[in-house]
């Protein structure tokens, strides 16, 4: 068993009645949040023409409500259609500060096919925080969210 297949679980049977993605995305993040006391900020974007902009987030609020496609660590995974773990991000010169406190980040994209609707980001304090049993929860709960949050920017 995998350190966060209960959390999985429960994220899965929360989010299979919820037809709202605000509520979604807001169940989701606080879920998120407490699956691991390293999470030290859990947030939702979603791309909207060439911004990602933040919805609903768990942790302190942060300066970053819009980041251009390619500016920062989520606009480059949000380019590069991917999930991009960061181990320590004063290393890193696409990193934008959100807390003086964050040491490492992780950021999964949400996708629709090969469209980018959105992405996770979760940073943490402790350093290089993330690892493969992050990325697949944060993945699978990613690939869950896609069906939900399909459509905000469109109605
Ligand atoms: N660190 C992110 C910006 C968002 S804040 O962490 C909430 C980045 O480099 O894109």
């Amino acid at each position: 068993m995998r350190k966060y297949d209960a959390i999985l679980e429960q994220l899965r049977t929360e989010l299979a009645g919820e037809h709202d993605s605000q509520a979604a995305m807001e169940k989701t993040v606080t879920r998120l949040k407490a699956a691991n006391p390293s999470y030290t900020w859990v947030g939702i974007y979603l791309l909207h023409g060439n911004e990602l902009v933040l919805g609903p987030f768990a942790g302190k609020p942060s300066p970053h409500t819009r980041i251009p496609l390619g500016r920062g660590i989520c606009g480059a995974a949000a380019a590069e259609r991917q999930t991009i773990i960061v181990d320590d991000v004063s290393a890193d010169s696409r990193y934008l500060a959100c807390s003086a406190d964050t040491k490492s980040e992780i950021v999964v994209p949400i996708m629709e096919g090969s469209d980018v609707l959105g992405e996770i980001d979760i940073d943490s304090d402790q350093p290089a925080a993330f690892d493969q049993d992050d990325k697949t929860l944060l993945e699978a709960t990613a690939v869950m969210l896609g069906p939900k949050v399909k459509g905000v920017w469109r109605t």
